[in-house]
């Protein structure tokens, strides 16, 4: 955490990919997650400060006003801002990295020492207005970082993969809304629930054999269990044409498996790559989509809070 001359506070914290289980971890499955090297990062000063009044897009008025009410201050007496290299809006964990952030940074200018799992509950309460009922697996990867084992009981487990995880994110700009594809499948798994309990329980067993990939290094089986895991979101409902395009696109670009991440209904797909990951981003790109690589954390919870390191870079 950072006070500036200028008596701003800044704080930031990482987006994150989901590698198998999302959606299910609503249902009280177990997903898995990691922190990116792509952050949010918010600055806070006093209203009455003109230091943030230049171009940098403001923090949204409720969500401040929710913040500002945790952490005991009044909303009137602040203003906030932020600023990303993590897109919004896809299925990355931006509006978690966003709640963390400002959580942080406000909890520094009002003076108090919070210890993570305040910052992860406050949070959660600030996702809760961008998602409605969020599982709560964001704003825990956006407060610990690393790579985890999580269940909407909040039992989090650190896990340490044998190898990098090198990934491929690719996108398209098209609005999506996680609290809608939310939202679809609750009303379809009301009218089925048998089915779709089942086709959970699927997803679980893939997550169980994934973390064993994950500890034992084997790229292999890992990539294999998240196509997997994409077909069953296909049997969800979750994803779309243009999804299922970009995740063709990534396998037959040599990808050792790829799926949709986060919410679905448009977004990002991960594609996880043995070599060459530049190659893949300019199949990406040449096609018209956004892309970039990113590596995930290699083991579980390192620390999320990268004020002070965080270089603004141009969204991709
Ligand atoms: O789209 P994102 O980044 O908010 O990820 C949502 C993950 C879901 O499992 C679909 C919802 C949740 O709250 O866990």
């Amino acid at each position: 955490m950072v006070v500036g001359n200028s008596g701003v506070v800044r704080s930031a914290a990482p987006g994150k990919v989901i590698l198998l289980g999302e959606h299910a971890v609503v249902y009280g499955r177990t997903a898995l997650a990691a922190s990116i090297d792509r952050h949010v990062e918010v600055s806070v000063a006093a209203a009455a400060s003109t230091y943030l009044k230049e171009a940098q897009p403001t923090v949204p008025l409720p969500v401040l006003e929710r913040a500002a009410e945790l952490t005991g201050l009044d909303p009137a007496s602040i203003t906030a801002s932020a600023v990303a290299d993590l897109p919004a809006g896809v299925g990355l964990g931006s509006s978690a990295a966003l709640s963390v952030a400002l959580i942080r940074a406000l909890a520094r200018f009002a003076g108090q020492s919070l210890p993570d799992a305040v910052v992860c509950a406050r949070a959660f309460e600030i996702e809760k207005i961008f998602h409605g009922f969020p599982s709560g697996i964001d704003n825990t990867v956006a407060t610990y970082g690393g790579l985890i084992a999580f269940r909407r009981d909040h039992r989090v487990k650190p896990l340490a993969s044998a190898r990098s995880i090198q990934l491929v994110i690719a996108f398209g700009r098209a609005p999506r809304e996680t609290q809608k594809t939310v939202r679809g499948l609750r009303e379809r798994w009301e009218s089925s629930p048998a089915l779709y309990e089942s086709l959970f329980d699927e997803i679980d067993r893939l997550v169980n054999e994934a973390q064993n990939a994950i500890t034992t290094g084997d790229l292999p089986m890992l990539g294999a269990l998240m196509n997997a895991n994409h077909r069953l979101l296909q049997r969800l409902g979750i994803s779309t044409e243009k999804l299922d395009e970009l995740v063709a696109l990534g396998r037959d670009a040599g990808a050792l498996g790829a799926k949709l991440t986060g919410g679905g209904g448009g977004g990002a797909v991960i594609c996880l790559c043995d070599a060459d990951r530049e190659r893949l981003v300019g199949r990406f790109t040449r096609a018209g989509w956004c892309a970039f690589a990113t590596d995930i954390a290699r083991r579980g919870i390192d620390g999320a809070d990268n004020a002070g390191r965080f270089e603004q870079r141009s969204l991709a």
